[in-house]
């Protein structure tokens, strides 16, 4: 069944690796990163932004599925199913759609409606036994329409957001949603290092895992991040996967055009792209 991100979050932190957040947008993607995890012997956690759950019919449907296909898949890793980017009624609603991890991203609002909003949300999450996450500082790029711009996290209010009880805190480190652009100037390690000061055992998350160097990531997990967004890697390896599928006109011998040969190219690209980040980020065979 599902579980609270909690346990494999403070094992991960206490064990200087980091647990991979893979984004999910259909049955597919679904299948392929869960058996990924199970393949690599690795904690997961399913990220569903409030977009993708629209676009998969709703939160019922998304957790009804996953906790079907861990069953039927026979997935005995430890499996999150995770709100990515919550507004407050997101984040209420996945609670009431049986999600065992969510996310308030509060991180638009002015701190102490940040802090009011969360702190409502803390205690409903420690009553049902869910895992939430809160974010201090926007992360920029676009996620679902909502466009930030890359700050850096103020660690006084990371330690405030930190002590209300969530169970792990996304700071802004100068990493942005999408590919990174040319001149981006890196990740901040000293705002990561003062965040972490701040906050001691705090699990720290790293939103736009996509195309961040191995060098910086394994600095970030160093510094005390234990938990890594991935999406549009994913995206992007489906989508290429697919072209050179249809590009070499597979789709046009024999039964080529089957939804299930069509796809499996890309199914194939997302699992290599999820073991390649269990490996980087070193959660395989931490189950
Ligand atoms: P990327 O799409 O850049 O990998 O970011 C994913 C993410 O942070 C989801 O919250």
């Amino acid at each position: 069944m599902l579980v609270s991100a909690k346990e494999m979050l403070t094992k991960a932190k206490a064990g200087h690796y980091a647990v991979g957040q893979f984004n999910i947008n259909n049955l597919e993607w679904t299948k392929a990163i869960l058996q990924t995890a199970q393949e690599c012997n690795s904690p997961v956690i399913l990220g569903v932004s409030e977009g993708a759950g629209k676009y998969m019919c709703g939160f019922k449907t998304v957790a009804s599925m996953v906790k079907a296909m861990v069953e039927d898949l026979k997935i005995t890793v430890p499996v999150a199913l995770h709100l990515d980017h919550g507004s407050y009624e997101g984040a209420k609603a996945c609670i009431e759609a049986g999600f065992s991890s969510i996310m308030f991203d509060g991180s638009h609002y002015p701190i102490d409606e940040n802090v009011a909003k969360t702190t409502e949300l803390v205690s409903i999450c420690e009553e049902k036994g869910i895992s939430i996450e809160a974010e201090v500082g926007a992360i920029g790029g676009e996620e679902d329409g909502v466009v930030g711009a890359g700050e850096c996290a103020d660690p006084d209010e990371c330690k405030m957001i930190a002590d209300l009880g969530v169970t792990m805190l996304a700071a802004g480190i100068g990493n942005i949603h999408g590919k990174y652009p040319a001149n981006w100037a890196g990740l901040s390690f000293s705002t990561l290092a003062a965040v972490q000061e701040k906050t001691g055992a705090m699990p720290l998350v790293l939103h736009g895992g996509t195309g961040i160097p191995a060098e910086q990531i394994k600095k970030a997990i160093d510094l005390g991040v234990s938990k890594i967004n991935v999406n549009t890697e994913c995206q992007l390896a489906f989508a290429a996967a697919t072209r050179g599928y249809v590009e070499a006109g597979k789709d046009l011998k024999g039964k080529g055009f089957d939804p299930r040969k069509l796809l499996a190219p890309g199914v194939e690209a997302i699992k290599a792209t999820v073991k390649e980040k269990m490996e980087l980020f070193g959660s395989v065979n931490k189950a």
